[in-house]
Order: C-alpha cells, then structure tokens, then sequence
C-alpha cells in the first residue's frame, strides 16, 4: 500500500501549462512551443487566435498543440474565451503578436499570469495602432540610436503594464526597415522562451 501511494506519488508530476494567443504568423510562438517541446516541467496546452487564417494554427497543430480560432463576440461579449481559458487552467498567458485588446474579465481572471512581447524599448514606440513595421519605422523617423525588445504584464492599457524585462540593440546609420526587423526578430527569438521559463520558475525575467 505504502509503496503504491509513494509510485502515485512520483507518477503525479504537475506541469506548468501555457496557453499562447497569436493573430498571425507565429514565428515567436514557434520558438515557445520548440524551446518547451521536450520540457517535462512546461507544456503549451493551447494555442488560441482571432484569426482563423493565422499560419499560427497549422504551426501549432504540427507540433500536437491544440488550437482553437475566436472570434470578436467570443473574446468581448459570450465569454467563450473566458471560459475555455477558465477551463484550461494556465499558469501563464503569453501573447505572441495577437494584436486585439484583452478584455477587462480576462485580466482580472488572470491577474499577473498575461504577458505580452512588444518590439520597442517601451514606454517609447508602444500604445495603439504602434505595432509590426510600424514600430520600426517609427524609430528610424526619430533616429534612434537603439532598439529592442519588451516584455511585460498586460494590463487595460496598449503596452503599458509592469516591464519585465527588455533586451536592447544598437543602430547605425545604415540600417533600415529590413535590417531593424532582423535585429529585433533575433532578439524575440532568443530571449522570449527563456524569460517565459524563468517566470515559471519565480525568477524574474
Ligand atoms: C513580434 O514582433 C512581437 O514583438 C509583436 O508581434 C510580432 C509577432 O511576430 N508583438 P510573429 O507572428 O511571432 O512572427
């Protein structure tokens, strides 16, 4: 008995679940899902899109990720995404590129547990409609001298929650919109996963 009940025990092992929301392609959720493909503490349980055209999905679903597509009424009045979310129990949100506003009831349900990546050096460059090439345009108009990444908690408010953490990256003169996006995507795909996991683990970013 004793030794059946030390098995279970053992055998009982509770992942860390991530649910991630992305609208698009999905190559920062691709690098998540991989980073923690192997992992027997983390497991990506769902990927969730308001897009059902997103190449996100078909990504997912390659790698055995369930996925599920919503729409507005989902998200903002039936409380469908609440509830599956509800249901699915995450210890952490990661938004990947989803480009909809979190409703009010889900960030109160999930309070600290939704982060979000954000291709500047927040507070500047963020805020609505500042997102993708927009972004990168933006900086190179005011001759920044370096760029980056943030990643932080999502709150009622376009890129304004608690900074986690951000990674910086030098321009010159000679860069442009190709070569900035390249920059930043490197960072996002090196850093992102990792501060995910370091997050799980109670250590900041
Ligand atoms: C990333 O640049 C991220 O910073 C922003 O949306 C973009 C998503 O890109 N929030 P991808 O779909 O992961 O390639």
């Amino acid at each position: 008995m004793i030794k059946i009940l030390i098995i279970k025990a053992f055998m009982s092992h509770s992942y860390k679940k991530l649910v991630i929301l992305a609208s698009g392609t999905g190559s920062n959720a691709e690098k998540i899902i991989s980073y923690f493909n192997n992992s027997t503490d983390v497991k990506v349980c769902a990927v969730l899109s308001n897009n059902k055209k997103a190449e996100v999905l078909p990504m997912a679903e390659s790698y055995g990720v369930p996925t599920m597509a919503f729409d507005r009424e989902a998200l903002y009045q039936s409380g469908a995404v609440l509830g599956h979310l509800k249901t699915l129990a995450p210890d952490l949100i990661v938004l990947a590129g989803f480009l909809w506003m979190i409703p009010e009831d889900i960030i109160q349900a999930f309070p600290d547990k939704i982060i979000n990546i954000h291709p500047s050096l927040l507070p500047k460059f963020g805020g609505k409609g500042m997102y993708g090439s927009r972004v990168h345009r933006a900086v190179l108009a005011a001759g920044e001298k370096e760029t980056g990444i943030s990643i932080h908690y999502v709150n009622q408010h376009y890129d304004e929650g608690k900074l986690i953490a951000q990674f910086k990256t030098a321009l010159s003169d000679n860069d442009d919109l190709d070569s900035v996006l390249a920059k930043i995507k490197q960072l996002e795909h090196g850093n992102y996963a990792r501060v995910i996991a370091n997050l799980l683990e109670n250590k900041h970013g």
